[in-house]
């Protein structure tokens, strides 16, 4: 089954969103494989940013994305790459709908609450940079 990865950032932590977020995901039917509240280590920071790294706003994101704490998580699911992105919302939230994580939540472009895998190769490779194989939890649901 597909997997995403899923981080609330520090501004999402910090304004207790935490909560509000996995219910958005867990209510649209994903499955919550791992997480777990961690401060990201410099050197993880830019390897996980590292596509942005000749970007001008590499050195703000990641000095923002390891300011505080942040909860990384596994979500699996039918089409959960996609769905995440559509439920997140435009990464710049003044381009997000309302309805979608940062349309409501969300006004600046670098504090913009939520970070999500684009792509299946994005996600394996995001997943295997935070979390080790042992740490997602494999169970078949019920209903
Ligand atoms: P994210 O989905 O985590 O992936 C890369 C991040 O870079 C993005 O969300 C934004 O938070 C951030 N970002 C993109 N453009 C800018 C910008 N112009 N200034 C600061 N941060 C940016």
């Amino acid at each position: 089954m597909e997997k995403t990865f899923i981080m609330v950032k520090p501004d999402g932590v910090q304004r207790n969103l935490v909560g509000e977020i996995v219910q958005r995901f867990e209510q649209k039917g994903f499955t919550l494989c791992a997480g777990k509240l961690m401060t990201i280590p410099k050197e993880l920071a830019e390897e996980h940013y590292g596509e942005h790294s000749d970007k001008p706003f590499f050195g703000e994101l990641v000095s923002f994305i390891t300011s505080g704490p942040v909860f990384a998580m596994v979500w699996e699911g039918e089409g959960v790459i996609s769905t995440a992105r559509k439920m997140m919302g435009a990464t710049n939230p003044a381009d997000a709908d309302p309805g979608t994580i940062r349309g409501d939540y969300a006004v600046q472009v670098g504090m913009n609450v939520i970070h999500g895998s684009d792509s299946p190769e994005s996600a394996e490779r995001e997943i295997g940079l935070f979390f080790n194989e042992g740490d997602l939890v494999e169970y078949k649901k019920t209903i």
